[in-house]
C-alpha cells in the first residue's frame, strides 16, 4: 500500500513556519536561518510526493532558501507574504507570476526550417542584451501569427532554452476568463516576476482572446489586461536595463485581433506550413538517432507539403513510422501481444525493444494516418492576412 505522506510533511513546514516566525520576531536571526532552511527542505519534499503542484513547491523552496540567505535584511510581514504563506490578503497575487515559469530545454537546433524567424528573434534578442543609444527603439514585442502546429510555442521555447532565461508561457485567455476582474494584476504579478528572473521570455499565447469590441465583463477584463501588457511593453523601453524581458505573443486567427491590440505588435511574423526542405529538416529532428539511410526524404517531403502537413503533423507522421518500424523489428514480441499482456509489469521491462532502419513502408503507413485539419481556404486566410498586415 502507498501512504500519503504530504498531509504530515505540510504539517510538519507549518509547525516550522511558525517557529521561523518566532524567531524573527525575538530577533533570532540563527533561528530564523534555521528554520528558513528547514521550511525549504519541506517545501522541497512536498515538491517530490506531489509532482502537480510541484513548481509551486519548488519555487518557494527557492524563496526560502532566499530568505535563509538574506536573513534579517528583510521585515518579517514581507518575508512571509512574498513567500505566500499565512494569512495572505485575498487581493495579492504577488506569486502568481512565478507560477508560469516553465522550464525549456528547447534550443534553435531543434527547429527545423524558419531559417528567417529563427535569425529575426536571435537578433532581437541580441540588440536586447545590447547597449543602444537612445534613439534606438528595439521592438516592444513580435507577433507570431500562422495555422496551429507550425512551431509558434516552439520558436518561443527556443528563444528562451538558448539563451537560459526564464521562460513564462502564459494561455491569456484563461487568464481572463478564470480571474475576470483581478486579470490586470495578475498581468502585473507576471511581469514583476520576470523582472526578478531576467532574461526572460514572456510567451502571451491565444491573442486572439484579448477581445475588446464586445461589451461584457470579458471584454473589460480585456482592456484592462491589454493596458498592463502595453504598460509593462512601454516601461521596459523607457527604463535603461540591460536586463532582457522580451514579449512574444502568438494567435491562429490574427483577422479576429482588435485593431488596438494589433496597433501594438508592429513586428507581425507568419510563421507558415513547412515548404519541403523544412519538411525534410523536421523529419529529420524528429527521427534523429535512427537508421534512415533507406528512406527517400526528398519523396516523404513532397507527400508532407501534398497533404498541407504543419510541423505538429509531421511529428505524427514520424511518430507512427516509428511505431511501424518497432512492430516491425520486434515481431516476436507483438506476435504474441496477448501473452505478452498477461505478464507482470516488472517481467516487460527486463524486456527492451530493439529498433531498426526506417524503410518506405513505415511513412507510406504513417501519412495515411495523419490527416491535416487545414482546407486550402484555412491557408489561403493566413496568405492573404499576412499580405495585408504581416511584417515582411
Ligand atoms: N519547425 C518545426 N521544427 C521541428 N518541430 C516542429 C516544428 N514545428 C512544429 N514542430 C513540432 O510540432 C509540435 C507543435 O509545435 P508548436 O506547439 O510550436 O506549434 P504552434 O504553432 O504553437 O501550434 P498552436 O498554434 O496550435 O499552438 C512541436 O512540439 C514540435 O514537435
Ligand atoms: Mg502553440
Amino acid at each position: 500500500m502507498k501512504i500519503d505522506l504530504s498531509g504530515v510533511l505540510y504539517g510538519q513546514l507549518k509547525e516550522s513556519e511558525k517557529k521561523y516566525d518566532a524567531a524573527r520576531l525575538k530577533n533570532d536571526i540563527e533561528g530564523a536561518k534555521k528554520y528558513a532552511q528547514v521550511c525549504a527542505n519541506f517545501e522541497k519534499q512536498l515538491a517530490e510526493k506531489m509532482p502537480d503542484q510541484a513548481r509551486a513547491h519548488l519555487e518557494k523552496a527557492k524563496k526560502w532558501e532566499e530568505i535563509f540567505r538574506t536573513a534579517g535584511t528583510a521585515p518579517r510581514k514581507t518575508i512571509v507574504d512574498r513567500v505566500g504563506n499565512g494569512a495572505e490578503p485575498e487581493d495579492d497575487f504577488s506569486g502568481f507570476g512565478d507560477t508560469l515559469i516553465e522550464t525549456s530545454t528547447v534550443t534553435w537546433k531543434d527547429i527545423g526550417g524558419l531559417a528567417e524567424t529563427k535569425s529575426l528573434i536571435m537578433e532581437t534578442v541580441v540588440i536586447a542584451g545590447l547597449s543602444k543609444p537612445e534613439s534606438f527603439k528595439p521592438d516592444k514585442g513580435i507577433l507570431l501569427f500562422g495555422p496551429p502546429g507550425t512551431g509558434k510555442t516552439l520558436l518561443a521555447a527556443a528563444a528562451a532554452g538558448s539563451l537560459k532565461a526564464t521562460f513564462y508561457n502564459v494561455k491569456i485567455g484563461s487568464i481572463i476568463s478564470k480571474y475576470v476582474g483581478e486579470s490586470s494584476k495578475l498581468i502585473t504579478s507576471l511581469y514583476e516576476s520576470a523582472r526578478r528572473h531576467a532574461p526572460s521570455i514572456v510567451f502571451i499565447d491565444e491573442l486572439d482572446s484579448i477581445t475588446l469590441s464586445r461589451d461584457d465583463d470579458q471584454s473589460e477584463a480585456s482592456r484592462k489586461v491589454l493596458a498592463s501588457i502595453l504598460t509593462e511593453l512601454d516601461g521596459f523601453q523607457d527604463k535603461k536595463s540591460d536586463k532582457l524581458i522580451l514579449t512574444l505573443s502568438a494567435t491562429n486567427t490574427p483577422w479576429k485581433l482588435d485593431d488596438a491590440v494589433l496597433s501594438r505588435f508592429p513586428k507581425r511574423i507568419y510563421i507558415p506550413l513547412p515548404d519541403r526542405k523544412s519538411c525534410q529538416e523536421i523529419i529529420k529532428i524528429q527521427t534523429k538517432e535512427l537508421d534512415r539511410s533507406k528512406v527517400d526524404l526528398e519523396k516523404i517531403g513532397e507527400e508532407c507539403v501534398k497533404g498541407n502537413y504543419s510541423g505538429r503533423d509531421i511529428q505524427n507522421v514520424c511518430r507512427n513510422a516509428i511505431k511501424n518500424m518497432t512492430r516491425r523489428i520486434n515481431k516476436n514480441i507483438f506476435d504474441d501481444i496477448e501473452k505478452m499482456a498477461e505478464k507482470p509489469f516488472e517481467e516487460l521491462q527486463k524486456t527492451t525493444l530493439k529498433t531498426g532502419p526506417l524503410i518506405m513502408e513505415d511513412f507510406a503507413y504513417a501519412i495515411a494516418r495523419v490527416k491535416s485539419p487545414l482546407s486550402p481556404s484555412d491557408i489561403q486566410g493566413q496568405e492573404d492576412w499576412n499580405k495585408k498586415y504581416g511584417s515582411s
